[in-house]
């Protein structure tokens, strides 16, 4: 028999620590190693069971830290690599894993292997291990090939040769700073495997894939069929009760089906500790059937959902989505995941406060468009008992847990996404999401920097976060952060909940309903009027006060059956 504790991941819920708006423990104004440890006893309270710490390596920090220059350190900035290693066993003695992100389809442009590629000159060995191609056009002034970068603009750039001429152009999915790697060669093949060597034998219990998807790319570097296929990311439509999607059909650098091999030589080496190590893939590919692939049982342990984090706040499309997410992972015999935000996306109150009849996870196409916080916090209650009553594991990204709405007026001088940059100031990118977290106070920083730090938060915090510090809703009971404490211990102590399976109950257009055995219920009312719970259940904890035993709009109740 396996060890359970060899399972603990198949319905872990895991708090995603954004380490430079975490806490900052030696007052520059940027989160670091030291404010995680000092938080350590909140994290084990709240009653998350994991941890997945953003990358922490040394970096020139183009695109936050996913411009690594060594895998196998720490950036001074964010603390040492003793400090990390005291921080894996503080936290395994308050009993929380950690995972790190590893970040594997490109380096920083700075990392000494891109150094050396380009010294090197063209048809060198050293340029082997990433995508240098010459240009095209007359004198090779022109990409070689038609992909755009994630961040906009061309995914190409062009270098100046160390004679001084300009020169081949390299492969860059994101910002010119994260020059891709060349994944058939087999340095860097052994070179990722010795860095996922080095953090598992100081205890680090797993990692987060970085673009997990985006590794192989077809020989040749041919065009897409259909620009529109290079988009990203997608999602799927509602028509007529069903999740409709563009067809699959190959890409050149998405999803490849060469991009295996490498994660089953990864769980290989996760598979050799004693206590195996986990995976969990962020690979915003859209079909489940395609995402399950990646959840073989030779392959990774778990994928973020993202068709779920992007999905409409509307009853059938959530089932649907949920239904679709049980089945084909399910049938490969993964776990689910679920997850409402992440450094990435617009944060989830604020999505929930825009009316949205198009799925997706940017708030850009919504800015403009009114937005009541009320509703969307509303809907985040129910959301939360949403996600933590479904069958697998759940993420909670910092700040959700006090209920923190996307920062929208950040002032244009201290965005540092380089999406702001790389898309001519159309498109504001992610800080709103990124801003450092209120612990107590009155007044910005709250707590984040020590008392007499030297600097300000990297971001500015808003004023008007005194209410939504850690410590102004600690014994609220009416707060996000009492709500979130409350459903994650109920949570662990229901034996229904966590990996399993659910029923669905049919219940009324609008209202979204299911059994887990044994003896529980969850109802999520999507609706804009309160709706009847059904007779022969108690209410375990609900997001917001019953009335009359209707439950309210936009709001969700756990249920325990009155029989068992
Ligand atoms: C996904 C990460 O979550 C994101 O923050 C980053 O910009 C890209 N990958 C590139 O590494």
């Amino acid at each position: 028999m396996a060890d359970p504790a060899d399972h603990w991941w198949r319905d872990a819920v895991i708090y995603q620590v954004y380490i430079r708006s975490f806490a900052d423990g030696n007052g520059d104004g940027l989160g670091d190693i030291a404010g995680i440890r000092s938080r350590l006893g909140y994290l084990a309270d709240l009653g998350v069971d994991a941890l997945w710490i953003n990358p922490w390596y040394p970096s020139p920090m183009a695109d936050a830290g996913y411009d690594v220059s060594d895998y196998r350190d720490v950036e001074p900035r964010f603390g040492t690599l003793a400090e990390a290693e005291a921080l894996v066993t503080e936290a395994h003695e308050v009993g929380l894993r950690v995972l790190l992100d590893i970040v594997p389809n490109h380096t920083s442009d700075r990392h000494p292997w891109f150094r050396a590629a380009v010294e090197a000159g063209p048809g060198s060995r050293q340029r082997e291990r990433y995508v240098f191609r010459p240009g095209r056009g007359e004198a090779g002034e022109l990409p070689p090939n038609e992909w755009p970068s994630v961040f906009g603009g061309p995914a190409w750039h062009r270098v100046t040769e160390p004679d001084g001429t300009p020169g081949e152009w390299y492969l860059h999915l994101f910002a010119p700073e994260q020059p891709d790697v060349n994944w058939t060669h087999p340095e860097v093949q052994a070179d990722f495997e010795a860095t996922l060597r080095f953090w598992f034998d100081r205890g680090v219990d797993g990692f987060r894939i970085d673009v997990a998807h985006s590794l192989v790319k077809e020989e040749g570097l041919p065009d897409a069929e259909d620009a529109a296929d290079l988009e990203w990311p997608r999602s799927p439509v509602e028509v007529d009760g069903r999740l409709e999607r563009a067809p699959w059909r190959p890409h050149p650098f998405w999803d490849r089906d060469e991009v295996h091999e490498i994660y089953r030589q990864w769980r290989r080496v996760a598979d050799s500790y004693d206590e195996p190590r986990v995976f969990v893939a962020e690979a915003w590919v859209d079909e489940p059937e395609r995402l399950a692939r990646y959840l073989r049982p030779d392959e990774l342990h778990t994928a973020f959902n993202f068709t779920y984090l992007q999905a409409v706040w509307d009853a059938g499309y959530l089932r649907r989505v949920i239904s679709e997410t049980l089945d084909e992972q399910g049938a490969v015999g993964a776990p689910a995941t679920w997850v409402l935000s992440n450094h990435d996306v617009a944060r989830h109150v604020s999505r929930f406060a825009r009316e949205r009849d198009v799925p997706g996870s940017s708030l850009m196409q919504l800015l403009g468009r009114p937005a009541d916080l009320a509703l969307g916090r509303r809907r985040a209650r129910a959301a939360v008992l949403l996600t933590l009553a479904l069958p697998g594991g759940a993420y909670v990204y910092q700040g959700e847990e006090l209920g923190l709405p996307e920062v929208e007026d950040l002032p244009d001088d201290v965005l540092e996404d380089p999406t702001w940059e790389r898309s001519g100031h159309t498109d504001r990118g992610r800080d709103g999401c990124r801003v450092p977290l209120p612990w107590a106070g009155e007044r910005p920083p709250y707590g984040f920097s020590p008392e007499g730090a030297s600097a300000a938060p990297w971001l500015p915090q808003p004023d008007d976060w005194g209410p939504l510090t850690a410590q102004a809703q600690t014994g609220d009971p009416g707060s996000m952060l009492e709500l979130y404490r409350a459903a994650l211990s109920l949570r662990g102590r229901t034996p229904a909940l966590g990996d399993g399976r659910l029923a669905w109950l049919d219940l009324p257009g609008g209202v979204l309903g299911f059994t887990r055995e044994p003896g529980f219920a969850c109802l999520v009312n999507v609706t804009g009027d309160p709706v009847p719970v059904p007779e022969g259940y108690g209410v375990l904890i609900a997001s917001e006060d019953l009335e009359d035993g209707l439950l309210p709009a936009a709001s969700a109740v756990w249920l325990t059956s009155n029989t068992r």
